[in-house]
Protein backbone atom coordinates (compact mmCIF):
# COMPACT_ATOMS: atom_id res chain seq x y z
CA UNK A 1 0.00 0.00 0.00
CA UNK A 2 1.60 3.10 -1.13
CA UNK A 3 0.84 6.91 0.13
CA UNK A 4 -0.35 8.52 -3.79
CA UNK A 5 1.70 11.48 -4.81
CA UNK A 6 -1.48 12.70 -6.37
CA UNK A 7 -3.20 12.74 -3.42
CA UNK A 8 -2.43 15.83 -1.13
CA UNK A 9 -5.54 15.91 1.51
CA UNK A 10 -5.65 12.10 1.81
CA UNK A 11 -3.71 11.60 4.89
CA UNK A 12 -4.16 7.85 5.10
CA UNK A 13 -2.83 4.91 2.72
CA UNK A 14 -5.61 3.47 0.57
CA UNK A 15 -7.06 0.00 1.37
CA UNK A 16 -6.32 -2.76 -0.63
CA UNK A 17 -10.00 -3.16 -1.80
CA UNK A 18 -9.86 0.51 -2.64
CA UNK A 19 -7.09 0.32 -5.36
CA UNK A 20 -8.05 -2.85 -6.76
CA UNK A 21 -11.47 -0.92 -7.27
CA UNK A 22 -9.81 2.09 -8.22
CA UNK A 23 -6.41 1.52 -9.55
CA UNK A 24 -6.66 1.45 -13.54
CA UNK A 25 -2.91 0.54 -14.27
CA UNK A 26 -3.34 -3.08 -15.06
CA UNK A 27 -5.23 -2.46 -18.11
CA UNK A 28 -4.38 1.50 -19.15
CA UNK A 29 -0.53 0.49 -19.09
CA UNK A 30 -1.44 -0.31 -22.96
CA UNK A 31 -1.55 3.48 -23.36
CA UNK A 32 2.71 3.97 -22.35
CA UNK A 33 3.29 5.06 -25.81
CA UNK A 34 0.42 7.73 -25.94
CA UNK A 35 1.27 8.80 -22.66
CA UNK A 36 4.99 9.06 -23.61
CA UNK A 37 4.34 10.91 -26.54
CA UNK A 38 1.88 13.14 -25.00
CA UNK A 39 3.74 14.05 -22.06
CA UNK A 40 6.96 14.94 -24.35
CA UNK A 41 4.73 17.33 -26.66
CA UNK A 42 3.52 19.19 -23.10
CA UNK A 43 7.03 19.65 -21.86
CA UNK A 44 8.22 21.26 -24.85
CA UNK A 45 5.56 23.57 -24.96
CA UNK A 46 6.06 24.24 -21.69
CA UNK A 47 9.31 25.09 -22.12
CA UNK A 48 8.93 26.77 -25.50
CA UNK A 49 6.55 28.92 -23.15
CA UNK A 50 9.20 29.78 -20.61
CA UNK A 51 6.87 28.25 -18.07
CA UNK A 52 9.95 25.33 -17.24
CA UNK A 53 13.73 26.02 -17.64
CA UNK A 54 15.01 24.66 -20.57
CA UNK A 55 17.38 22.39 -18.38
CA UNK A 56 14.33 20.90 -16.80
CA UNK A 57 12.97 20.24 -20.36
CA UNK A 58 15.84 18.56 -21.21
CA UNK A 59 15.90 16.25 -18.74
CA UNK A 60 12.20 15.44 -19.03
CA UNK A 61 12.71 14.58 -22.48
CA UNK A 62 15.82 12.54 -21.94
CA UNK A 63 13.99 10.85 -19.13
CA UNK A 64 10.99 9.97 -21.21
CA UNK A 65 12.71 8.53 -23.90
CA UNK A 66 14.49 6.26 -21.26
CA UNK A 67 11.19 5.29 -19.41
CA UNK A 68 9.85 4.23 -23.02
CA UNK A 69 13.08 2.23 -23.58
CA UNK A 70 12.52 0.76 -20.06
CA UNK A 71 9.11 0.09 -20.97
CA UNK A 72 9.63 -1.96 -24.60
CA UNK A 73 12.90 -3.85 -23.11
CA UNK A 74 10.72 -5.16 -20.06
CA UNK A 75 13.10 -3.70 -17.70
CA UNK A 76 9.88 -1.27 -16.15
CA UNK A 77 6.95 -3.55 -15.58
CA UNK A 78 4.16 -1.41 -15.24
CA UNK A 79 2.79 -4.15 -12.79
CA UNK A 80 3.37 -2.11 -9.31
CA UNK A 81 0.46 -0.72 -7.39
CA UNK A 82 0.64 3.03 -8.97
CA UNK A 83 -3.05 4.39 -9.71
CA UNK A 84 -2.91 4.66 -13.50
CA UNK A 85 -0.34 4.45 -16.46
CA UNK A 86 -0.14 8.42 -15.77
CA UNK A 87 1.12 8.19 -12.45
CA UNK A 88 3.23 5.35 -13.27
CA UNK A 89 5.50 7.01 -15.69
CA UNK A 90 5.37 10.16 -13.41
CA UNK A 91 6.02 8.49 -10.46
CA UNK A 92 9.53 6.83 -12.46
CA UNK A 93 10.50 9.89 -14.23
CA UNK A 94 10.53 11.36 -10.80
CA UNK A 95 12.61 9.00 -9.51
CA UNK A 96 15.20 9.12 -12.22
CA UNK A 97 15.51 13.25 -12.61
CA UNK A 98 14.41 14.71 -9.14
CA UNK A 99 12.62 17.85 -8.94
CA UNK A 100 12.39 18.43 -12.70
CA UNK A 101 10.19 15.70 -12.97
CA UNK A 102 7.96 16.91 -10.67
CA UNK A 103 7.33 19.94 -12.98
CA UNK A 104 5.85 17.91 -15.50
CA UNK A 105 2.48 17.85 -14.64
CA UNK A 106 2.30 21.89 -14.90
CA UNK A 107 -1.15 23.35 -16.47
CA UNK A 108 -2.36 20.01 -16.99
CA UNK A 109 -4.50 17.25 -15.42
CA UNK A 110 -4.87 13.60 -15.51
CA UNK A 111 -8.10 14.62 -17.10
CA UNK A 112 -6.78 16.36 -20.27
CA UNK A 113 -3.93 14.03 -20.38
CA UNK A 114 -6.10 10.76 -20.29
CA UNK A 115 -8.52 12.62 -22.97
CA UNK A 116 -5.41 12.85 -24.84
CA UNK A 117 -3.68 9.30 -24.64
CA UNK A 118 -6.89 7.53 -25.46
CA UNK A 119 -7.85 9.72 -28.46
CA UNK A 120 -4.38 9.23 -30.11
CA UNK A 121 -5.05 5.35 -29.14
CA UNK A 122 -8.25 5.56 -31.22
CA UNK A 123 -6.62 8.22 -33.76
CA UNK A 124 -4.20 5.05 -34.42
CA UNK A 125 -6.25 2.23 -34.66
CA UNK A 126 -8.57 3.63 -37.16
CA UNK A 127 -5.87 4.18 -39.40
CA UNK A 128 -4.78 0.51 -38.67
CA UNK A 129 -8.02 -0.57 -39.31
CA UNK A 130 -9.09 1.27 -42.27
CA UNK A 131 -6.04 -0.03 -43.64
CA UNK A 132 -6.56 -3.50 -43.30
CA UNK A 133 -10.15 -3.13 -44.48
CA UNK A 134 -8.62 -1.81 -47.71
CA UNK A 135 -6.89 -4.89 -48.28
CA UNK A 136 -9.66 -6.97 -47.31
CA UNK A 137 -11.61 -4.56 -50.15
CA UNK A 138 -8.66 -5.67 -52.38
CA UNK A 139 -9.07 -9.33 -51.80
CA UNK A 140 -13.01 -9.66 -52.37
CA UNK A 141 -12.12 -7.52 -55.48
CA UNK A 142 -10.02 -10.02 -56.85
CA UNK A 143 -12.12 -13.11 -55.72
CA UNK A 144 -14.63 -11.39 -58.10
CA UNK A 145 -12.94 -10.57 -60.82
CA UNK A 146 -12.05 -14.56 -61.07
CA UNK A 147 -15.71 -15.23 -60.68
CA UNK A 148 -17.77 -12.54 -62.77
CA UNK A 149 -19.27 -15.27 -65.34
CA UNK A 150 -19.65 -17.91 -62.24
CA UNK A 151 -23.68 -18.50 -61.66
CA UNK A 152 -24.85 -18.54 -58.22
CA UNK A 153 -28.66 -18.29 -57.05
CA UNK A 154 -29.37 -15.13 -55.91
CA UNK A 155 -31.26 -15.16 -52.97
CA UNK A 156 -34.32 -13.38 -50.99
CA UNK A 157 -35.52 -15.00 -47.81
CA UNK A 158 -33.26 -17.46 -47.87
CA UNK A 159 -35.03 -18.83 -51.07
CA UNK A 160 -33.71 -18.79 -54.91
CA UNK A 161 -34.64 -16.00 -56.26
CA UNK A 162 -32.80 -15.04 -59.77
CA UNK A 163 -29.63 -15.79 -61.13
CA UNK A 164 -26.70 -13.75 -60.13
CA UNK A 165 -22.40 -14.53 -60.30
CA UNK A 166 -20.55 -15.23 -57.47
CA UNK A 167 -18.53 -12.01 -58.14
CA UNK A 168 -20.94 -9.80 -57.47
CA UNK A 169 -22.46 -11.29 -54.71
CA UNK A 170 -18.41 -10.31 -53.68
CA UNK A 171 -18.60 -6.71 -54.83
CA UNK A 172 -21.89 -6.59 -52.30
CA UNK A 173 -19.32 -7.43 -49.23
CA UNK A 174 -16.98 -4.82 -50.82
CA UNK A 175 -19.48 -2.22 -50.58
CA UNK A 176 -19.93 -2.28 -47.30
CA UNK A 177 -16.63 -2.60 -46.39
CA UNK A 178 -15.89 0.20 -48.25
CA UNK A 179 -18.50 2.33 -46.14
CA UNK A 180 -17.10 1.07 -43.43
CA UNK A 181 -13.60 2.37 -44.44
CA UNK A 182 -15.57 5.62 -44.77
CA UNK A 183 -16.57 5.58 -41.54
CA UNK A 184 -13.22 5.58 -39.73
CA UNK A 185 -11.94 7.81 -41.97
CA UNK A 186 -14.98 10.18 -41.05
CA UNK A 187 -14.72 9.68 -37.39
CA UNK A 188 -10.69 10.05 -37.33
CA UNK A 189 -11.20 13.90 -39.03
CA UNK A 190 -14.08 14.61 -36.93
CA UNK A 191 -11.97 13.85 -33.54
CA UNK A 192 -8.56 14.77 -34.78
CA UNK A 193 -8.72 17.73 -32.32
CA UNK A 194 -5.94 18.16 -29.31
CA UNK A 195 -7.06 17.83 -25.81
CA UNK A 196 -4.12 18.60 -24.22
CA UNK A 197 -4.01 21.94 -22.28
CA UNK A 198 -7.61 21.96 -20.90
CA UNK A 199 -6.33 21.12 -17.42
CA UNK A 200 -9.02 19.43 -14.92
CA UNK A 201 -12.58 21.04 -16.40
CA UNK A 202 -11.72 25.07 -16.84
CA UNK A 203 -8.04 26.09 -18.80
CA UNK A 204 -5.16 26.85 -16.57
CA UNK A 205 -3.90 30.65 -15.69
CA UNK A 206 -0.30 29.57 -16.81
CA UNK A 207 0.14 31.37 -20.64
CA UNK A 208 0.11 27.67 -22.53
CA UNK A 209 0.33 26.93 -26.27
CA UNK A 210 -2.15 24.19 -27.21
CA UNK A 211 -1.72 24.89 -30.87
CA UNK A 212 1.95 23.97 -30.03
CA UNK A 213 1.14 20.70 -28.76
CA UNK A 214 -1.52 19.96 -31.31
CA UNK A 215 1.23 20.40 -34.10
CA UNK A 216 3.49 18.15 -32.79
CA UNK A 217 1.01 15.50 -31.45
CA UNK A 218 -0.56 15.41 -35.45
CA UNK A 219 -4.10 17.05 -34.87
CA UNK A 220 -5.82 19.26 -36.70
CA UNK A 221 -6.00 22.09 -33.75
CA UNK A 222 -6.90 22.31 -30.48
CA UNK A 223 -10.40 21.45 -28.71
CA UNK A 224 -12.91 24.18 -29.16
CA UNK A 225 -14.20 24.00 -25.38
CA UNK A 226 -11.93 22.52 -22.66
CA UNK A 227 -15.34 21.66 -20.14
CA UNK A 228 -16.80 19.49 -23.30
CA UNK A 229 -12.86 18.36 -24.03
CA UNK A 230 -12.18 16.77 -20.57
CA UNK A 231 -15.68 14.56 -20.31
CA UNK A 232 -15.72 14.28 -23.88
CA UNK A 233 -15.88 10.30 -24.93
CA UNK A 234 -17.34 10.73 -28.63
CA UNK A 235 -14.38 9.35 -29.72
CA UNK A 236 -14.28 6.23 -28.31
CA UNK A 237 -18.20 5.81 -28.61
CA UNK A 238 -17.29 6.03 -32.92
CA UNK A 239 -14.83 3.71 -33.07
CA UNK A 240 -17.18 0.76 -31.18
CA UNK A 241 -19.93 1.69 -33.42
CA UNK A 242 -17.38 1.74 -36.19
CA UNK A 243 -16.11 -1.57 -35.17
CA UNK A 244 -19.87 -2.93 -34.40
CA UNK A 245 -20.90 -2.06 -37.57
CA UNK A 246 -17.96 -3.66 -39.68
CA UNK A 247 -18.16 -6.95 -37.76
CA UNK A 248 -21.98 -7.13 -38.80
CA UNK A 249 -20.92 -7.11 -41.96
CA UNK A 250 -18.04 -9.75 -41.24
CA UNK A 251 -20.76 -11.79 -39.33
CA UNK A 252 -23.03 -12.04 -42.29
CA UNK A 253 -20.49 -12.62 -44.58
CA UNK A 254 -19.46 -15.33 -42.47
CA UNK A 255 -22.67 -16.72 -42.08
CA UNK A 256 -23.01 -17.39 -45.81
CA UNK A 257 -19.07 -18.99 -46.25
CA UNK A 258 -20.91 -20.93 -43.38
CA UNK A 259 -23.93 -21.84 -44.86
CA UNK A 260 -21.83 -22.48 -47.78
CA UNK A 261 -19.21 -24.97 -46.54
CA UNK A 262 -22.32 -27.10 -45.40
CA UNK A 263 -23.00 -30.51 -47.40
CA UNK A 264 -26.44 -29.04 -48.74
CA UNK A 265 -24.22 -26.34 -50.64
CA UNK A 266 -20.86 -26.77 -50.97
CA UNK A 267 -20.38 -23.74 -52.80
CA UNK A 268 -16.92 -23.30 -51.60
CA UNK A 269 -14.21 -25.41 -49.65
CA UNK A 270 -12.23 -23.42 -47.09
CA UNK A 271 -9.06 -24.02 -46.51
CA UNK A 272 -7.61 -26.34 -44.25
CA UNK A 273 -6.24 -23.94 -42.44
CA UNK A 274 -9.52 -22.27 -41.51
CA UNK A 275 -11.41 -25.28 -40.70
CA UNK A 276 -11.07 -27.74 -37.94
CA UNK A 277 -11.79 -31.09 -36.84
CA UNK A 278 -13.61 -32.89 -34.24
CA UNK A 279 -12.99 -34.16 -31.27
CA UNK A 280 -15.10 -37.30 -31.56
CA UNK A 281 -16.08 -37.46 -35.63
CA UNK A 282 -13.32 -37.95 -37.58
CA UNK A 283 -14.75 -37.28 -40.98
CA UNK A 284 -15.50 -33.32 -39.89
CA UNK A 285 -14.36 -30.17 -40.91
CA UNK A 286 -15.93 -27.09 -39.17
CA UNK A 287 -15.87 -23.77 -40.10
CA UNK A 288 -15.20 -22.29 -36.90
CA UNK A 289 -13.25 -19.39 -38.22
CA UNK A 290 -16.28 -18.11 -40.05
CA UNK A 291 -18.17 -18.88 -36.34
CA UNK A 292 -15.75 -17.43 -33.94
CA UNK A 293 -15.68 -14.01 -36.77
CA UNK A 294 -19.88 -14.06 -35.96
CA UNK A 295 -19.77 -14.95 -32.45
CA UNK A 296 -16.72 -12.33 -31.74
CA UNK A 297 -19.84 -9.76 -32.88
CA UNK A 298 -21.76 -10.47 -30.28
CA UNK A 299 -18.68 -9.10 -27.88
CA UNK A 300 -18.07 -5.98 -30.02
CA UNK A 301 -21.71 -5.35 -29.59
CA UNK A 302 -21.85 -5.42 -25.82
CA UNK A 303 -18.87 -2.78 -25.63
CA UNK A 304 -20.66 -0.44 -27.79
CA UNK A 305 -23.83 -0.77 -25.00
CA UNK A 306 -21.24 -0.46 -22.00
CA UNK A 307 -19.65 2.61 -22.98
CA UNK A 308 -23.20 4.12 -24.28
CA UNK A 309 -24.42 2.92 -20.85
CA UNK A 310 -21.33 4.54 -18.88
CA UNK A 311 -22.03 7.96 -20.07
CA UNK A 312 -25.21 8.68 -20.17
CA UNK A 313 -26.22 10.88 -17.38
CA UNK A 314 -22.92 11.81 -16.11
CA UNK A 315 -22.79 15.28 -15.66
CA UNK A 316 -19.90 17.71 -16.47
CA UNK A 317 -16.92 17.32 -16.25
CA UNK A 318 -14.82 14.12 -15.58
CA UNK A 319 -16.38 11.72 -13.77
CA UNK A 320 -14.37 8.52 -12.72
CA UNK A 321 -17.33 6.25 -14.01
CA UNK A 322 -15.08 7.14 -17.21
CA UNK A 323 -12.07 5.38 -16.60
CA UNK A 324 -14.65 2.38 -17.27
CA UNK A 325 -14.08 3.42 -21.27
CA UNK A 326 -11.03 1.79 -21.72
CA UNK A 327 -11.42 -2.13 -21.80
CA UNK A 328 -14.40 -2.15 -24.16
CA UNK A 329 -12.65 -0.01 -26.48
CA UNK A 330 -8.97 -2.04 -26.08
CA UNK A 331 -10.86 -5.28 -26.37
CA UNK A 332 -13.00 -3.74 -30.00
CA UNK A 333 -9.87 -3.03 -31.36
CA UNK A 334 -7.61 -5.95 -30.62
CA UNK A 335 -11.09 -8.26 -32.03
CA UNK A 336 -11.32 -5.66 -35.31
CA UNK A 337 -7.10 -5.97 -35.93
CA UNK A 338 -7.22 -9.96 -35.65
CA UNK A 339 -10.87 -10.85 -37.41
CA UNK A 340 -10.06 -8.51 -40.52
CA UNK A 341 -6.45 -10.29 -41.35
CA UNK A 342 -8.06 -13.78 -40.29
CA UNK A 343 -11.04 -12.62 -42.92
CA UNK A 344 -8.87 -11.54 -45.32
CA UNK A 345 -6.45 -14.89 -45.39
CA UNK A 346 -9.69 -17.03 -45.37
CA UNK A 347 -11.19 -15.38 -48.69
CA UNK A 348 -8.15 -15.24 -50.36
CA UNK A 349 -7.33 -19.08 -49.95
CA UNK A 350 -11.07 -20.34 -49.95
CA UNK A 351 -12.09 -22.50 -52.95
CA UNK A 352 -14.60 -21.65 -54.98
CA UNK A 353 -17.12 -24.40 -56.26
CA UNK A 354 -18.81 -23.04 -59.26
CA UNK A 355 -20.22 -26.18 -60.79
CA UNK A 356 -21.91 -26.58 -57.48
CA UNK A 357 -23.37 -22.93 -57.71
CA UNK A 358 -24.50 -23.24 -61.41
CA UNK A 359 -25.58 -26.99 -60.48
CA UNK A 360 -27.70 -24.89 -57.24
CA UNK A 361 -29.23 -22.22 -60.37
CA UNK A 362 -31.45 -25.02 -61.62
CA UNK A 363 -33.48 -25.34 -58.95
CA UNK A 364 -36.21 -22.68 -58.33
CA UNK A 365 -37.09 -21.44 -61.91
CA UNK A 366 -34.71 -18.36 -61.53
CA UNK A 367 -35.31 -17.37 -64.80
CA UNK A 368 -39.47 -16.91 -64.16
CA UNK A 369 -39.16 -13.13 -63.96
CA UNK A 370 -37.34 -12.64 -67.59
CA UNK A 371 -40.47 -14.44 -68.75
CA UNK A 372 -42.81 -12.13 -66.92
CA UNK A 373 -40.38 -9.12 -67.97
CA UNK A 374 -40.55 -10.38 -71.32
CA UNK A 375 -44.59 -10.43 -72.19
CA UNK A 376 -45.13 -7.25 -70.52
CA UNK A 377 -42.14 -5.60 -72.93
CA UNK A 378 -42.48 -7.99 -76.59
CA UNK A 379 -45.82 -9.30 -75.86
CA UNK A 380 -47.81 -5.93 -74.48
CA UNK A 381 -49.04 -7.85 -71.98
CA UNK A 382 -49.89 -6.46 -68.27
CA UNK A 383 -47.13 -7.59 -65.99
CA UNK A 384 -50.24 -8.38 -63.34
CA UNK A 385 -51.32 -10.82 -65.96
CA UNK A 386 -47.66 -11.97 -67.15
CA UNK A 387 -46.84 -12.50 -63.32
CA UNK A 388 -49.94 -15.00 -63.30
CA UNK A 389 -49.22 -16.65 -66.98
CA UNK A 390 -45.64 -17.08 -65.57
CA UNK A 391 -46.84 -18.72 -62.90
CA UNK A 392 -48.34 -21.26 -64.71
CA UNK A 393 -45.77 -21.49 -66.73
CA UNK A 394 -43.75 -22.82 -63.24
CA UNK A 395 -46.49 -24.98 -62.39
CA UNK A 396 -46.14 -26.90 -65.63
CA UNK A 397 -42.56 -27.40 -64.97
CA UNK A 398 -42.80 -28.57 -61.68
CA UNK A 399 -45.13 -30.94 -63.05
CA UNK A 400 -42.48 -32.24 -65.32
CA UNK A 401 -40.29 -32.23 -62.87
CA UNK A 402 -38.08 -29.25 -64.66
CA UNK A 403 -36.99 -26.46 -64.24
CA UNK A 404 -38.32 -23.35 -65.91
CA UNK A 405 -35.36 -22.67 -68.34
CA UNK A 406 -35.58 -26.45 -69.47
CA UNK A 407 -38.86 -26.03 -71.08
CA UNK A 408 -39.97 -26.11 -75.20
CA UNK A 409 -41.62 -23.59 -77.14
CA UNK A 410 -44.77 -26.13 -77.14
CA UNK A 411 -44.67 -26.50 -73.19
CA UNK A 412 -44.72 -22.82 -73.09
CA UNK A 413 -47.39 -22.39 -75.66
CA UNK A 414 -49.54 -24.92 -74.11
CA UNK A 415 -50.23 -22.25 -71.18
CA UNK A 416 -50.66 -18.77 -73.21
CA UNK A 417 -50.40 -19.15 -77.50
CA UNK A 418 -49.09 -15.37 -76.96
CA UNK A 419 -45.69 -16.91 -75.80
CA UNK A 420 -43.43 -16.57 -78.42
CA UNK A 421 -39.90 -18.51 -79.93
CA UNK A 422 -38.01 -15.26 -78.67
CA UNK A 423 -38.19 -16.29 -75.25
CA UNK A 424 -36.81 -19.48 -75.05
CA UNK A 425 -33.00 -18.21 -74.70
CA UNK A 426 -33.97 -15.45 -72.45
CA UNK A 427 -35.09 -18.42 -70.15
CA UNK A 428 -31.44 -19.56 -70.09
CA UNK A 429 -29.63 -19.12 -66.52
CA UNK A 430 -26.80 -17.05 -67.82
CA UNK A 431 -28.30 -15.12 -70.11
CA UNK A 432 -30.81 -13.72 -67.50
CA UNK A 433 -27.89 -12.68 -65.14
CA UNK A 434 -26.68 -10.53 -68.33
CA UNK A 435 -29.93 -9.58 -69.04
CA UNK A 436 -29.54 -6.86 -65.53
CA UNK A 437 -27.40 -4.64 -67.26
CA UNK A 438 -28.93 -1.79 -65.77
CA UNK A 439 -26.73 0.51 -63.40
CA UNK A 440 -25.41 -1.77 -60.40
CA UNK A 441 -26.61 -4.93 -62.00
CA UNK A 442 -25.55 -7.88 -62.10
CA UNK A 443 -24.56 -8.91 -65.76
CA UNK A 444 -20.89 -9.92 -65.73
CA UNK A 445 -20.33 -6.38 -67.84
CA UNK A 446 -21.98 -4.14 -64.95
CA UNK A 447 -20.37 -6.54 -62.10
CA UNK A 448 -16.67 -5.61 -64.56
CA UNK A 449 -17.55 -1.64 -64.43
CA UNK A 450 -18.36 -1.98 -60.26
CA UNK A 451 -14.45 -3.94 -59.87
CA UNK A 452 -13.31 -1.00 -61.79
CA UNK A 453 -14.97 1.65 -60.31
CA UNK A 454 -14.08 0.09 -56.94
CA UNK A 455 -10.50 -0.98 -58.14
CA UNK A 456 -9.69 2.78 -58.21
CA UNK A 457 -11.54 3.97 -55.38
CA UNK A 458 -8.65 1.89 -53.76
CA UNK A 459 -6.03 3.39 -55.36
CA UNK A 460 -7.47 7.05 -54.73
CA UNK A 461 -7.31 5.85 -50.85
CA UNK A 462 -3.39 4.51 -51.06
N1 LIG B 1 -7.24 6.56 -14.70
C1 LIG B 1 -8.11 7.65 -14.98
C2 LIG B 1 -9.04 7.30 -16.15
O1 LIG B 1 -8.74 6.37 -16.81
C3 LIG B 1 -7.33 8.86 -15.33
C4 LIG B 1 -7.99 10.13 -15.03
C5 LIG B 1 -8.08 10.34 -13.59
N2 LIG B 1 -8.54 11.62 -13.25
C6 LIG B 1 -8.96 11.89 -12.05
N3 LIG B 1 -9.36 13.08 -11.82
N4 LIG B 1 -9.05 10.99 -11.12
O2 LIG B 1 -10.02 7.90 -16.41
Amino acid sequence: MSKKIASARITETSSQLLQELNNSLPFDKVLYREDIEGSRAHAFMLSEQGIISKDDYEKIENGLVEIYEEIESGKFKLDGDDEDIHMAIEVRLTEKIGDAGKRLHTARSRNDQVALDFRLFVQKNSQVIANLLLQNIETLIKVANKNITTLLPGMTHLQHAQPINFGYHMMAYASMFKRDYERFISSYERNNYSPIGCAALAGTPHTINRQTTSERLGFKEPTLNCLDTVSDRDFGLEILFNISTMMMHMSRLSEELILWSASEFRFITLSDKHATGSSIMPQKKNPDIPELLRGKTGRVNGNLISLLTVMKGLPLAYNKDMQEDKEGVFDSVKTALLSLQVLNEMIDEMQVNSENMEKACMIGHLSATDLADYLVKNVGIPFRDAYHITGNVVNVAETKGLDISELTLDDLQSVDARIDEGVVALLDNRASMNARQSEGGTSTIRTQEQIEKLTLWVASQR
